[in-house]
């Protein structure tokens, strides 16, 4: 840690944590309602904690990327933040916003537009919310000593994030247009913008970690940048294959978004390329861990499992299935929960003085989680084929499918419950960090040549 105020990314971070259990609560009881024991129907029917498990995922992921921004910007800009108070009330009004929208799914409260449930007078605190958060980073990096790319590609990448949730607040009667739009804030998300905040979060690890000139592994994020743009703009047809958009967005979709999964080839090969290049291994070796596994998991659950039903002549079988959340899955995992664990991994040591990362649970917490998630892809993946195959093959009607896979939801929880073992370890190891505390600030300056863009 450089920057005293770095230490605002405390509370966001102890936030991720909370809600990332509570996101797996949910999933757990979405994964017994699957088998066949719906008890809690009465108080959580199946589409409120759907809405939850999914919403809780996107906001600790948001709030996960914000105290990111506030570790990496200070000390990539070589300046305190501009205003660490507008940064805590920010933070407290997330939590409220947050706590309302949990609350209103419960109650009904929701839009039924998957993963932007949250309702239209919400959306607007949150632009509010969002909007300090940019001020307060934006005025950072304009103060700031230096400017370097990997900083402004985060503050690029954060910015576009926020213009791009305004499309999906637009009021349509027609749900063609509704949904047309929805793709606008989800995919142009996930396969657009929130890989420029990957891509920037990793650029900064691999720098701290590797050791490897600033140079060489900012060059590489051109790369990434470049690629997804190409790629995931365009990509955005695969979404409007089955909707009523045009028929020419069969042949756009399905070929700019097979061309999607270089961006994550990209992404992993940097993270293997320059942890190899580095050549020693630092001595805090799981947050490195962390930050490749992000690279090399997001091409499989993002690359792989994504191209495996991007051509229409597959997603015409697959489309709005299991084989969708087995995706879904490996793809939110890899690429962004990964990324957000590996900025907590590496910042919690300086922000406490503590090395927890020389503990036993640190590594298996990364071992455990991974293998569990991927058994979780397969329990989906069996259960997803199954039911193309029986729904739209043999023909059999929606719920008789879902209660003949209801025995593949078995296994999900079994896959499940080996995940949260992991996670259990990695949020043990977290409570045990503690708080920040004043005397681990210890300035460790870069080596002179990597200030590239000095001011
Ligand atoms: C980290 C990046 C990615 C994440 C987090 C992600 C996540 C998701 C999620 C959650 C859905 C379901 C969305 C919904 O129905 O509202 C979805 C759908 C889809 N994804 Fe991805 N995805 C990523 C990258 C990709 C890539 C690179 C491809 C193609 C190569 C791809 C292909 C698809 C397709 C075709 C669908 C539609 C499935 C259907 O028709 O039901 N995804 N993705
Ligand atoms: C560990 C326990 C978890 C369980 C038991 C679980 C289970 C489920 C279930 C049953 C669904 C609904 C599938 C359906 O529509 O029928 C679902 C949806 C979803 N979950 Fe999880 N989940 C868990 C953790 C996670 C994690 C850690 C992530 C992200 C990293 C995640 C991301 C998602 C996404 C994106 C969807 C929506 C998929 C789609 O639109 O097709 N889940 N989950
Ligand atoms: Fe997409």
């Amino acid at each position: 840690m450089t920057m005293s105020t770095q230490r605002v990314a405390y509370p966001f971070f102890a936030t991720c944590m909370l809600l990332f259990a509570l996101q797996i609560i949910y999933g757990f009881i979405m994964g017994f309602a699957h088998m066949g024991f719906d008890v809690l129907h009465e108080w959580i029917p199946f589409n409120a904690a759907r809405a939850t498990h999914t919403n809780l995922l996107v906001v600790w992921l948001l709030t996960g990327f914000m105290g990111s921004a506030y570790w990496i910007i200070p000390e990539e800009s070589g300046a305190e933040l501009w205003n660490p108070k507008l940064a805590i009330a920010q933070w407290a009004s997330l939590v409220v916003v947050g706590v309302t929208a949990i609350i209103g799914f419960h109650l009904n409260w929701w839009e039924g537009r998957k993963f932007l449930e949250i309702p239209r007078p919400l959306d607007f605190l949150v632009v509010a919310n969002v909007l300090a958060f940019l001020a307060n980073i934006g005025m950072t990096v304009w103060k700031g000593k230096r400017y370097t790319t990997t900083g402004l590609v985060l503050l690029v990448g954060l910015t576009s994030a926020a213009l791009l949730y305004l499309p999906g607040m637009i009021w349509f009667d027609s749900q063609v247009l509704d949904s047309y739009f929805r793709w606008w804030v989800v995919h142009l998300w996930v396969e657009g913008v929130w890989e420029l905040i990957m891509g920037a979060i990793m650029s900064y690890l691999l720098i701290k970690l590797t050791g490897v000139d600033r140079e060489v592994i900012e060059k590489w994020l051109y790369v990434i940048v470049g690629l997804t743009f190409v790629s995931g703009i365009l990509g955005t047809g695969h979404h409007y294959y089955w909707i009523g958009a045009p028929k020419y967005w069969l042949a756009v979709g399905g070929l700019f978004s097979a061309l999607e999964p270089l961006a994550f080839l990209g992404m992993a090969l940097y993270g293997v390329a320059m942890a190899r290049r580095g050549g020693k291994t630092p001595d805090n070796r799981v947050a490195l861990m962390w930050t490749v596994g992000c690279g090399i998991v997001s091409f499989v659950g993002a690359g792989l499992l994504g191209f495996a039903h991007t051509l229409p002549q597959a997603n015409i079988w697959t489309h709005g299935t299991l084989v969708t959340a087995m995706h879904g899955h490996l793809a939110f995992w890899g690429a962004y929960s990964m990324v957000v664990l590996a900025v907590i991994s590496y910042a919690m040591p300086q922000m406490t003085g503590r090395a927890l990362y020389r503990r036993w649970t640190a590594e298996w917490a990364f071992w455990i989680s991974n293998s569990g998630m991927l058994a979780m892809t397969g329990a989906f993946a069996v259960a997803g084929i199954t039911q193309v195959y029986l729904e739209r093959r043999v023909g059999m009607d929606f719920l008789a499918v879902q209660q003949a896979i209801e025995v593949h939801f078995g296994g999900l929880v079994l896959a499940a419950s080996l995940f949260t073992i992991g996670i259990s370890l990695y949020i043990w190891d977290f409570i045990g960090y503690g708080l920040p505390h004043p005397e681990a600030l210890a300035p460790q300056p870069e080596a002179p040549r990597a200030a590239l863009g000095a001011k």
